[in-house]
């Protein structure tokens, strides 16, 4: 088996050579953990947003979409409490120089003890084979519950030291489970620090009078200082949502692996406006219709878990994750989030305006209560093309490396591609191309073999490659190849329409 940190290096690089993801400004060799989307990267993640927002906007009749801006009020920070409260805490090695969110310190040893359990198990499979009764194994074996006992202990013991802001009790936490530094190896850490994640700069040209304004952490804010206006202007009822897409900027104490962790990133946002007493319900249901949107896509069920927050943000009463299994193991991938009433009272008190909702039906004026889903949109990206790059032996022994990316955020949608250069078949090509153009992305490519371009096209994913040869100047028919399957059928080129949309059309995601 390929070994993890292999696969994201080859995802990497195969994302920089095909033009998905630059580092950015590479020319003065980079910005660390900051990268651009190049001209495929882009497509992609604009068919990402359009799956979202179809699915969140188009598909739900009481949910609408805005666009607020970056900058906000300083107010609003302090209303949200990220400025007292969106910290991370951190602790460096005094060895190696190097800083690490004392959390995922404590995070990534207890992984290390689910791996031990899960290795556990595949022995069980190994030794007792069909007669393996895994649900009993896990309940039972002494091993196994030794090392969920281990977990549980560690878990209580942040959540306990995390949830009181107690750091020393943080620190003595990874020292007593002698955790090292995974560089120098050492154990050698300073005391544990809180960090604030908000980026500020300042507002007015003139010094005296400058005032420190913040670039958005989340793109929530937006919306909840929007609710009444939204809610008013767009007659809407409870329950409803608000939706948004937008870029979000935390300094991260250590942006790394790639895409994954950045300084500035984007965010598919929905916050969804309940009645007070009704939001576990919200939250399931939510957890449950944004677990399915992910699983649509076709990366693997498997891929997919839920995990429970141990340390609850500063507005939450109930979150959990969904993770993805990302070259570097689970990671999370959106978070769902009860955030009670907390942002919107906050708002009322700070800003003295009353952000409340009549009920007609109860017949009384409430603060609502909402439940949030929240993912990250380079996190999807990512968790799209490092599923979907697969290197594949074929049956003649040669090799291809293929993205079988789901056909409906696939860049391109079809290639045409002239057999030859000459006796009118680049023109036929590109007429084929005018017709399909209004509905497809489709890329016209004329150079090297057949064999050499069907390769090129599976690097970057598209689902169909059309190629034009001298039959199609008799009867209008032209060769289509399945990127998956690499079959190749004779079909007409009035029919090129039906047989592409049947595929790539974003309708099977949705329903
Ligand atoms: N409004 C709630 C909120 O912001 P969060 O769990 O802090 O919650 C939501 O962030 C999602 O945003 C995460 O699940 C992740 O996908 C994405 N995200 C957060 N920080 C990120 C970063 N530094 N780089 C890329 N994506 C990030």
């Amino acid at each position: 088996m390929e070994h993890k940190e292999d696969k994201l290096k080859e995802v990497i690089s195969h994302a920089k050579e095909y033009g998905f993801v630059f580092p950015s400004s590479e020319i003065y060799d980079g910005l660390a953990a900051t990268y651009d989307y190049g001209q495929l990267g882009s497509e992609l993640k604009n068919n990402i947003k359009s799956y979202w927002w179809k699915s969140m906007v188009q598909m739900h009749e009481n949910i609408v979409g805005i666009d607020s801006a970056i900058f906000m009020h300083p107010t609003t920070w302090k209303a949200s409490g990220h400025v007292d409260a969106f910290n991370d805490p951190l602790i460096d090695n005094k060895d190696s120089k190097k800083r690490y969110r004392a959390d995922v310190l404590i995070e990534e040893f207890i992984e290390k003890i689910r791996m031990k359990i899960e290795k556990e198990v595949e022995k069980g499979i190994k030794k007792f084979g069909d007669d393996f009764d895994e649900t009993q194994f896990r309940a039972t074996h002494p091993n196994v519950l030794r090392n969920k006992e281990k977990i549980n202990e560690i878990e209580d013991r942040m959540r306990e030291t995390l949830g009181k802001n107690d750091l020393e009790g943080v620190y003595n936490l990874i020292v007593d489970l002698e955790i090292a530094c995974p560089i120098s190896g050492t154990k050698n850490w300073t005391e544990v620090r809180q960090f604030n994640l908000m980026f500020s700069t300042e507002l007015g040209s003139v010094a005296g009078d400058a005032s420190t304004i913040y670039l958005r952490p989340e793109t929530a804010q937006g919306i909840f200082v929007n609710f009444l206006n939204v809610q008013k202007s767009g007659r809407m009822k409870i329950p409803f949502g608000i939706a948004q897409i937008g870029k979000a900027f935390r300094n991260e104490i250590v942006a790394r692996q790639f895409i994954f962790r950045m300084r500035e990133f984007e965010q598919m946002e929905m916050q969804f406006f309940v009645r007070p007493g009704e939001e576990m319900k919200w939250y399931e249901y939510w957890k449950e219709a944004r677990s399915n949107w992910h699983k649509a896509l076709g990366l693997g069920d498997h891929n997919y878990r839920f995990h429970d927050h141990i340390k609850l943000a500063h507005y939450a009463n109930a979150a959990a994750d969904i993770e993805f299994n990302f070259p570097m193991g689970f990671k999370e991938l959106e978070g769902i989030h009860s955030r009670t009433d907390y942002d919107l009272k906050q708002h009322e008190q700070f800003s003295g305006k009353k952000l409340q909702y009549f009920d007609p039906e109860l017949n009384q004026n409430y603060v609502p209560f909402v439940v949030e889903t929240s993912v990250g949109l380079d996190r999807m990206f990512l968790a799209v093309l490092s599923a979907s790059h697969k290197n594949e032996v074929l049956e003649d022994g040669s090799e291809r490396t293929v993205l079988t990316l789901p056909p409906a955020l696939a860049p391109y949608k079809v290639a045409i591609m002239p057999l030859t250069k000459k006796d009118g078949l680049p023109e036929k090509a590109r007429e084929i191309i005018d017709q399909l153009k209004f509905d497809f992305l489709c890329q016209y490519d004329e150079k090297d073999s057949i064999g050499k371009r069907y390769r090129r096209q599976d690097a970057i994913g598209t689902p169909f490659s059309v190629t034009v040869d001298h039959q199609t100047l008799e009867d209008h028919t032209v060769t289509i190849r399945d990127r998956d399957t690499m079959d190749q059928v004779r079909v007409n080129v009035a029919d090129l329409f039906s047989i592409i949309d049947q595929k790539v059309n974003m309708r099977k995601l949705l329903v």
